[in-house]
């Protein structure tokens, strides 16, 4: 129980990612808000918590509308009366190559990946720089680093990396600390919608030879959301089975 005592709202938790990272964080004895658009899945994986003998919210909230976002917090404070621990992975994807691409695409990636981070992490930091400690966990991706048809992704996954570092160093006089993880090519819903032919390929590039599982990453973020990883800030870690180097 390594999170014990202590409150986190992870974004998109509803499936995928977030759902295991949201029932690992409860599993480690912390109370977890779980937040996403998608009303139904919330309140399941809410239920898969208290059923596990966690403890849960379920709080519907759109990470890129601003009003949401503040609603998301003042429900979380007037549950549980404080927060320690933010986990924003709530992410879309609208791949086209770069000449194909529509603004609308463009923009709706860019709104949700980024502009929905900006406005997360910067609702915790108020709180957190208050409280005096706090740790900000934002999903990036492997595809950072560029990837074929996904500028749009691409873009909004660096700009998380910024936005993690630059907040790293505003806060760690402030005892919060922000580190970002690179997930490389996980088992969701997100991933299963790809052809067999690309999956196939995906994983011919991980040297573990097999796409990682949402407990992978979550492992990682239980650790840099306790106390043992208190002087780590401003990280980008890989979680890739050696996908990345
Ligand atoms: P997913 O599509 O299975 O789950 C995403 C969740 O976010 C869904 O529950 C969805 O309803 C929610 N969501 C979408 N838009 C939202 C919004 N505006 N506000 C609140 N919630 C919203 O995706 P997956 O695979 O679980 O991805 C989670 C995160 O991990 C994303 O940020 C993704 O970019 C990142 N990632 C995933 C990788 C993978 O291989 N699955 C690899 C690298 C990064």
């Amino acid at each position: 129980m390594r999170l014990e005592g202590k409150v986190a709202i992870v974004t998109g938790a509803g499936r995928g990612l977030g759902k295991g990272i949201a029932l690992k964080l409860a599993k480690e004895g912390a109370k977890v808000v779980v937040s996403d658009v998608m009303e139904e899945n919330a309140r399941e994986a809410v239920k898969e918590i208290q059923e596990a003998g966690g403890q849960a919210l379920a709080v519907v909230s759109n990470v890129a509308d601003l009003s949401d976002v503040n609603r998301l917090y003042e429900e979380t404070l007037a549950a549980y009366h404080k927060l320690d621990i933010v986990v924003n992975n709530a992410g879309i994807n609208r791949d086209a190559m770069l000449h194909k691409m529509t603004v609308e695409q463009w923009d709706q990636v860019i709104a949700v990946n980024l502009t929905g981070v900006f406005y997360m992490t910067q609702a915790a930091a108020k709180i957190m720089r208050e409280q005096e400690s706090g740790s900000i966990i934002n999903i990036s991706s492997a595809s950072w680093l560029g990837n074929i048809g996904q500028a749009n992704y691409a873009a909004s996954k660096a700009g998380v990396v910024g936005l993690t570092k630059t907040a790293s160093r505003e806060l760690a006089k402030k005892g919060v600390t922000c580190n970002a993880i690179c997930p490389g090519f996980i088992e969701t819903d997100m991933t299963r919608g790809v052809p067999e032919k690309v999956w196939d390929i995906m994983v011919s590039k991980i040297p573990m030879g097999r796409a990682g599982k949402p407990e992978d990453v979550a492992n990682m973020i239980v650790f840099l959301a306790s106390d043992e990883a208190r002087y780590i800030t401003g990280e980008v870690i890989n979680v890739g089975g050696g996908m990345i180097l």
